[in-house]
């Protein structure tokens, strides 16, 4: 079984995968993923770009339901981001759609695997059977206690910084926190779910260089992979290929390699010369 890598935010529970293959060196518990492409998937095959995001549904069913059963601890997909909404509206209504559906269609499947389902973002601008059909999802799956499925949804980095900064602000002038007492951790007990540890490991589909306002606070020691296939092409195979070059990763959160979790590979890895800041 595959060593655990215990990341910038401490200690981290692992759980037994049923059957997860060989990477050859670190898994990530928190895996994010940029789902680009689905315009370019469909334009290319002479279809709609719509076709793609109702492709790229398939993808997400496969890729969730794999990082569930290799054992991942969370998964975070970036399905609508707040800059999406300026799109022409009959794809934005269509993306709306499709997410409704996909909330109350994936239902057994989340449940059958121990998925719990959760959201971030500015979830009060999504439409309201949308929201509706969200609330109904997390309320089914709270109980389950495998991976965490987090969609990014109306969800914006600037936008999360912040509305953290507002309510800090807000709870400053009522006296509930003091300007000086101000750290890292304060900041990050406003963002929208503080209680994740940060993404191990971040993919991009379609081959862009970007990080397009995601999580951009919590991917600061993130390991990036890029993939070439858009997102409707990215099944099991291809997220092993990126699990597969995590392995091969050696983090120092900024430090030396001595004060890493100690992984049997580093000795292997340095050899290599792939040591990273
Ligand atoms: C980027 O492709 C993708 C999106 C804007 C949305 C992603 C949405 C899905 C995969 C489907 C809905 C997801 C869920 C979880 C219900 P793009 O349209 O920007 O592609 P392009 O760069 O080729 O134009």
């Amino acid at each position: 079984m595959d060593s655990d890598d215990s990341g910038a935010g401490g200690e981290r529970a692992s759980r037994p995968a049923t059957s997860r293959p060989d990477f050859g060196g670190a898994f990530p518990e928190h895996i994010a993923i940029i789902m680009d492409g689905n315009g370019r998937w469909a334009q290319q095959r002479g279809m709609r770009r719509i076709w793609g995001h109702r492709e790229g549904i398939a993808s997400v069913r496969e890729i969730t339901t794999e990082c569930a059963r290799m054992g991942v601890r969370s998964l975070t997909l970036y399905a609508f981001s707040v800059e999406n909404w300026k799109r022409p509206s009959l794809e934005v209504r269509y993306l709306m759609r499709l997410l409704r559906r996909f909330l109350i269609q994936e239902r057994p499947t989340l449940l059958k695997n121990g998925v719990r389902l959760s959201a971030i973002g500015r979830i009060d601008t999504l439409p309201d059977d949308a929201r509706a059909a969200l609330a109904e999802t997390e309320r089914l799956t709270a109980g389950c206690d495998g991976m965490l499925l987090r969609l990014a949804l109306s969800y914006g980095s600037r936008s999360e910084l912040a509305d953290a900064l507002r309510a800090a602000v807000r709870d400053a002038k009522s006296g509930k926190l003091a300007p000086e007492q101000v750290d890292e951790d304060t900041l990050r007990r406003y963002l929208y779910d503080p209680s994740t540890p940060d993404p191990d490991l971040l993919i991009r589909t379609a081959g862009e260089m970007r990080v397009s306002n995601f999580l951009l606070w919590q991917i600061s020691y993130s390991e990036i992979y890029i993939a070439e296939e858009c997102w409707p092409a990215f099944r099991t195979p291809q997220l092993h290929a990126a699990l597969r070059d995590y392995a091969g990763r050696v983090r120092k959160f900024g430090g030396l390699i001595s004060d890493s979790a100690p992984t049997p590979e580093f000795p292997a890895r340095l050899s290599k010369g792939r040591e990273r800041a």
